[in-house]
């Protein structure tokens, strides 16, 4: 049988120091940034939740970004078989197993939003998206169309031919191509919304904390949120971290990874609450901030077709290195377990994670039929694996490099001190945070 079929035993593929870090980032940063984030920080309390969700990642998101990164190149195996290696019990494998099929439907999802993201920036460009005032309609009746599809499996496509070549000729030279272009759309994008007239209401909106308007629900959904934005409990970190060089400083690429979302959330807070606020439109407003919101802010602004556009060309970017991570998941999986190689994996993995959103694209139309309990399918697909899947997995994590994983701190190699913080955080603070979430969303805890 030729190597198109079964994998190869050659060199193996790995990421250079710079490359991982660019790619981890790339994975962290994304849709949850700049879609979710800024309409989950309008609807629970602004500034105040923006400091409780940097609370959630120091606690909870730093040490298990550690944690994961440790379990993969430890293990040098995909989400599953890392933990089945280290262990040596299948049982844990199987846990992980969890987590590979979590990232196969979040990507069946998350394609979709990023379709749509390339939809709008075409459309601004255009200068179609300001021929109406309407933006709810818009969105609605590009929803009720066969389009998102159709973006989806661009979305699909451009991510598999990016996988198809490997670790460092693929993801990796991606990532070094997109993020510095990443960088320099936001800071041109947040230069332009800072000097907006009246963009200080905006700004303290987002920065200056009134407690008040916090409610217990805040902090779960702002650790729910730290979770989804660093890319954890999804296996992601994991086989991103089967690639990473023995010589590399785990901790200080977990530093660096943070530090580059946080940054990242804050610029993105930067541009779209000024600009929406100049334009007197409500932050609070939900999933459709971005898509119906922005546009109508957009269109009052000089220049907007053109800065409208490299809005979404920007989520775009941010979602589709984000995609990246997301799919490699069941990739390494597949192609680990059955022996496929790279391209066979990649194909087929892309081909049923593409038919596996479609009824989630569908669902966000008029469809009755794919709307069960007064959520969509789509919304279903959402909820499971952030607030399900994504916890469990978290949960499995912690507690295998907290407490059952002897070589933990030969992997990390973190000085005494911090070790000791990093278990501490592992064994006792994070699981009982996450535990809290999970129960919270079983319906079992009411605030
Ligand atoms: N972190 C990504 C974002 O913020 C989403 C993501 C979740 C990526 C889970 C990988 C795994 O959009």
């Amino acid at each position: 049988m030729g190597g198109f079929f079964m994998a190869q035993n050659k060199h193996a593929d790995r990421f250079s120091s710079t490359g991982f870090i660019m790619s981890a980032v790339g994975s962290a940063v994304g849709l949850g940034n700049m879609w979710k984030f800024p309409y989950v920080t309008g609807q629970y309390g602004g500034a105040a939740f923006f400091l409780l969700f940097m609370v959630c990642l120091v606690l909870v998101g730093l040490p298990i970004l550690l944690a994961e990164l440790a379990v993969g190149r430890g293990g040098r195996g995909n989400a599953s078989s890392s933990l089945t290696k280290l262990s040596g019990s299948k049982s844990w494998g199987a846990l992980g197993f969890l987590s590979v099929a979590g990232s196969f439907f979040i990507m069946s999802f998350y394609g979709i939003v990023a379709g749509w993201t390339l939809h709008y920036a075409v459309l601004s460009f255009t200068g179609e998206l300001f021929s109406t005032q309407d933006y709810a309609g818009l969105f609605g009746r590009f929803m009720n169309s066969w389009l998102p599809i159709g973006w989806q499996l661009v979305v699909m496509l451009v991510t598999a031919l990016v996988l198809i070549r490997g670790v460092s000729e693929g993801i990796e030279r991606f990532n070094k191509v997109l993020i510095p272009s990443l960088v320099v759309l936001l800071l041109l994008l947040a230069v332009q919304a800072l000097s907006l007239e009246g963009a200080g209401e905006g700004i303290s909106f987002f920065l200056k904390p009134d407690f008040s308007k916090l409610t217990a629900e805040s902090a779960l959904v702002a650790l729910g949120q730290a979770f989804f934005s660093m890319s954890l409990g999804m296996g992601t970190m994991v086989t991103y971290g089967a690639y990473v060089q023995k010589s590399q400083s785990l901790g200080k690429a977990t530093i660096a990874v943070g530090v580059g979302n946080v940054l990242y959330a804050l610029l993105a807070g930067l541009i779209i609450f000024p600009t929406i606020f100049v334009f007197s439109i409500e932050p609070t407003q939900g999933a459709g901030l971005v898509f119906i919101a922005l546009p109508a802010a957009f269109s009052a602004m000089p220049l907007g077709a053109v800065f409208g556009g490299l809005f979404f060309v920007l989520l775009a970017f941010a979602a589709i290195t984000s995609a990246v991570s997301v799919l490699e998941v069941p990739v390494a999986y597949a192609s680990e377990t059955f022996g496929w190689s790279r391209p066979v994996a990649v194909m087929l993995v892309g081909l049923l994670c593409f038919l596996a959103g479609v009824p989630s694209a569908l669902s966000l139309g008029e469809d009755p039929w794919l709307s069960f309990g007064g959520r969509a399918l789509f919304d279903w697909v959402d909820f499971v694996c952030s607030n399900v899947v994504l916890p469990i997995s978290g949960l499995v994590i912690t507690i295998f490099a907290g407490y059952v994983w002897k070589g933990v701190a030969d992997e990390a190699r973190l000085s005494q001190a911090w070790f000791r913080i990093w278990l501490f955080m592992l064994r006792f603070v994070a699981p009982v945070l996450v535990l809290l979430v999970l129960l919270y969303y079983a319906g079992v805890i009411r605030i």
